[in-house]
């Protein structure tokens, strides 16, 4: 779309970072009991990364940012705006303050938005407000998670799934819009389907005073895979409706990587080929808000995005909550 002023969002550059550590399928079948045939038929994944014991999402959303930034070729000083989309920070009022700080983005307000795997999708839709109004014109959103850190290593169920990872891009204003419709979408009646909740435990008995803590990613499978190969082959076909396209226009399929096997019922449901589908998460696992930005910089970095193709994104995840955007490259 043609717009008149200098308030059309583009994706300038993206970055991303992954821990050293690989955690192999094998692996993981020597502390609970799976095997990788189990787990490769299963979901797809072979390997994912895993932060060390005291490494978490702001140092890899730092490496991740300042990639993106230098493919921009930018300052940090030029950035406005930095969106953080995690669930899992190092610190619970938000951790993006303290990425704007050792960026030196001494310029940017930064603040969080938690939405789980759809964190990024929401916040990339959440930027292009910001520059659609004119309110800033260079945006940081980065995708961030260490759910590693947050399953239970003796549940066979959901500690095969997650992976560690951070991704980002740089969004900028231009003459042109490169958003062609997206939607946001919630279920909150299905909450306890995927969660990370708080709990508390009594400190001093006497005057009943309590502190919180949290307990581990719990995770009906069944129900988030029904959830997600019903309602975003819906949700897209209803962007690309919105968009004025046919799913004949769309080149690529970018959903987040949390199942092979959602990402592989979606696209046929949606009757795109599989060479229209980027997926990592053999590698990787389920990443979380970082796994679309992640595997949007290796698509990026491997050079098969051309200018002009029609990239469909979607998250999906823990609220339920759904998102997609459809975006011109
Ligand atoms: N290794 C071996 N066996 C396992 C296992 C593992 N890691 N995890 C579960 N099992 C067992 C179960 O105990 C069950 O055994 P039983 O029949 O003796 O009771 C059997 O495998 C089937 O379990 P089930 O939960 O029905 O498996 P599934 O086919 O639904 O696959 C998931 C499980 C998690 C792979 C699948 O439900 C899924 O991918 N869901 C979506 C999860 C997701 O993407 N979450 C993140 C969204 S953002």
């Amino acid at each position: 779309m043609q717009v008149t002023q200098l308030n059309g969002p583009q994706i300038i550059s993206t970055g991303s970072a992954t821990p050293q550590k690989s955690l192999h399928n094998e692996q993981i079948g020597e502390i609970v009991d799976t095997s990788d045939e189990w787990i490769s038929t299963r979901t797809g994944i072979k390997s994912r990364k895993i932060t060390d014991n005291k490494v978490g999402i702001t140092s890899l959303a730092v490496e991740a940012s300042n990639k993106a930034i230098e493919k921009a070729k930018i300052q940090p000083k030029d950035i406005d705006l930095i969106i953080l989309a995690t669930s899992s920070p190092d610190d619970l009022f938000g951790s993006a303050s303290k990425i704007q700080y050792e960026l030196k983005a001494t310029k940017a307000a930064a603040f969080d938005i938690t939405a789980a795997c759809s964190g990024f999708v929401i916040s990339l839709i959440t930027a292009a407000q910001f520059i659609k109004s004119g309110t800033y014109k260079k945006i940081l959103i980065i995708g961030a998670d260490v759910l590693s850190k947050w399953v239970d290593w003796s549940d066979r169920r959901t500690c095969i799934l997650f992976g560690d990872a951070a991704g980002a891009i740089i969004m900028e204003s231009s003459n042109m819009d490169c958003i062609l419709s997206s939607s946001i979408k919630t279920d909150g009646s299905q909450t306890d389907q995927l969660s990370l909740t708080a709990n508390s435990t009594i400190s001093n008995p006497a005057l009943q005073l309590n502190h919180r803590y949290y307990n581990f990613i719990d995770m009906n499978g069944k129900e988030v895979y029904k959830f997600a190969v019903s309602k975003l082959p819906t949700a897209i076909a209803d962007c690309i409706k919105n968009a004025n396209l046919s799913i004949e226009k769309v080149n690529w399929l970018l959903l987040h990587q949390a199942n092979e096997r959602i990402i592989n019922a979606v696209a046929s449901k949606l009757l795109l080929p599989q060479e229209k589908v980027i997926s990592n998460l053999s590698k990787y696992g389920n990443t979380s808000a970082a796994s679309i930005p992640l595997a949007l910089d290796e698509a990026n970095q491997k050079g098969i995005l051309k200018t002009g193709d029609i990239i469909i994104m979607a998250g999906f995840g823990a609220g339920f909550t759904w998102s997609v955007v459809l975006l011109k490259w």
